[in-house]
């Protein structure tokens, strides 16, 4: 018996490097090796060498380094997601677009304006596709509301809402070891993005932000946030709200909703599964507890879509189209990174705060003050906000 010889039309997988590779990362990589037919996972680049190679042993990666410059210089790599701490997001896309890199960055792209163009500019020469991990983008029922505006069926938006409640048990431990105002620059940072997605088009104007420490009211005095609310004004009139907590005893609580002239749209589901139980107590079902429950389908998709720009570029092939704008990209990094930076402003005075260069002659700033080592400077009393230890937004 002879098996007839085929030739594959099947395009190679495009060849990913991930760098960082803690709780996202791992996901990821888990994704990439397993769940997207268009990418591989070539490479681990982590400092903390020993989970990384535990990674790389359970998912049949042969090369993982400590050293993130083996990656950029390696050939055989055609793409890397970085998924290491924050404070080093910026550099790390400069060096990969610099490598020829094509980059998918967890947020946030940069903790200043300034390290964001800077960004901007060694993708721009490059070339290369770069891609931030908004993910929610990518969710099932956000992308339906997304759609459902585009075609109308909320006429022009008025009011906006998008809430992120991380799970939690009610207190946060390791909070002093959390960077300072990551409930902005990394968990509502998601929430803004949604909003500015939802409201297409009109530029985010101003924030005034009100926030505490609720679940950890002993921590106020060191300057940590763990509950906030944001209202944002938008060019063309809308007013959106957008609020998290870092401890949501009942798990993982993610939703959206667009209201205005012509209806309204919401995205977000309240349990696990369609799975409902009716007793003599009433009516109950499992909530999402992780990020990765809630976001299985849409952290793989977002993948998806990365690999699938980076082989058409590769490739010459079409780019995707998904119908409306979906794809985040520098821009959009951009805008929700302005909002985050004007509630910081704006936590810090009490008063409202410009969306630094988006509001109309609203000065260039570029973020709060960091000392060497990346944390942000004592000086930007009064609060600092944690990341949960469950807070995996
Ligand atoms: N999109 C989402 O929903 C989501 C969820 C969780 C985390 N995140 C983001 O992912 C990023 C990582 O968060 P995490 O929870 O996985 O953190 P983590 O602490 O679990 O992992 C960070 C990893 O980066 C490694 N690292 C340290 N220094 C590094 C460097 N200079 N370069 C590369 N890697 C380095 C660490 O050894 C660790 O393995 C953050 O930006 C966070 O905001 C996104």
């Amino acid at each position: 018996m002879s098996y007839l010889p085929i030739a594959s039309t099947r395009p190679a997988p495009v060849r990913v490097g991930l760098v960082g590779a803690g709780w996202m990362g791992a996901y990821h990589a888990r994704s990439l090796a397993l769940r997207i037919p268009g990418a591989a996972l070539a490479a681990i680049a982590d400092p903390a060498l020993e989970p990384a190679s535990a990674l790389a042993a359970e998912l049949g990666v042969a090369r993982v380094t400590a050293d993130l410059a083996d990656l950029f210089s390696d050939p055989e790599i055609d793409a890397v997601v970085i998924a290491g701490p924050a404070r080093f997001h910026a550099q790390l896309s400069v060096d990969a677009a610099r490598a020829g890199k094509h980059v998918f960055c967890e947020k946030p792209a940069a903790l200043t304006l300034e390290e964001l163009a800077a960004v901007q500019d060694a993708v721009a020469e490059a070339g290369v596709h770069w891609q931030i991990g908004f993910n929610r983008r990518y969710a099932a029922d956000f992308l339906a509301a997304r759609r459902d505006i585009a075609a109308g069926a909320v006429g022009t938006p008025q009011l906006l809402r998008s809430l992120t409640r991380d799970p939690g048990t009610g207190s946060i431990p390791h909070a002093a070891r959390v960077p300072q105002w990551t409930i902005f620059l990394e968990t509502l940072i998601h929430d803004f993005d949604a909003l500015n997605w939802y409201n297409a088009g009109a530029e985010p104007l101003s924030v005034h932000v009100t926030a505490d420490a609720l679940v950890e009211p002993s921590l106020k005095d060191a300057g940590f946030l763990d509950t906030a609310v944001v209202t944002v004004r938008y060019a063309n009139g809308a007013i959106a709200v957008a609020e998290a907590s870092f401890s949501a005893l009942y798990g993982y609580d993610v939703r959206g909703e667009v209201f205005g002239s012509a209806g309204m749209v919401q995205a977000g589901r309240p349990t696990e599964t369609a799975a409902l139980r009716y007793g003599a107590g009433g009516l109950s079902a499992e909530t999402p507890r992780l990020n990765i429950e809630l976001f299985a389908d849409a952290y793989r998709d977002e993948l998806a879509d990365f690999a699938a720009h980076v082989a058409a570029l590769r490739d010459g092939a079409p780019a995707p189209d998904h119908g409306v704008p979906l794809t985040p990209g520098l821009d959009d990094a951009r805008r929700a990174l302005a909002v985050a930076l004007a509630c910081i402003e704006s936590a810090q005075t009490g008063a409202a705060a410009a969306v630094p260069g988006f509001a109309p002659g609203s000065p260039s700033r570029t973020g709060p003050a960091h000392d060497a080592a990346g944390s942000p400077a004592a000086s930007a009393a009064p609060a600092a906000a944690p990341r949960a230890a469950g807070a995996r937004a």
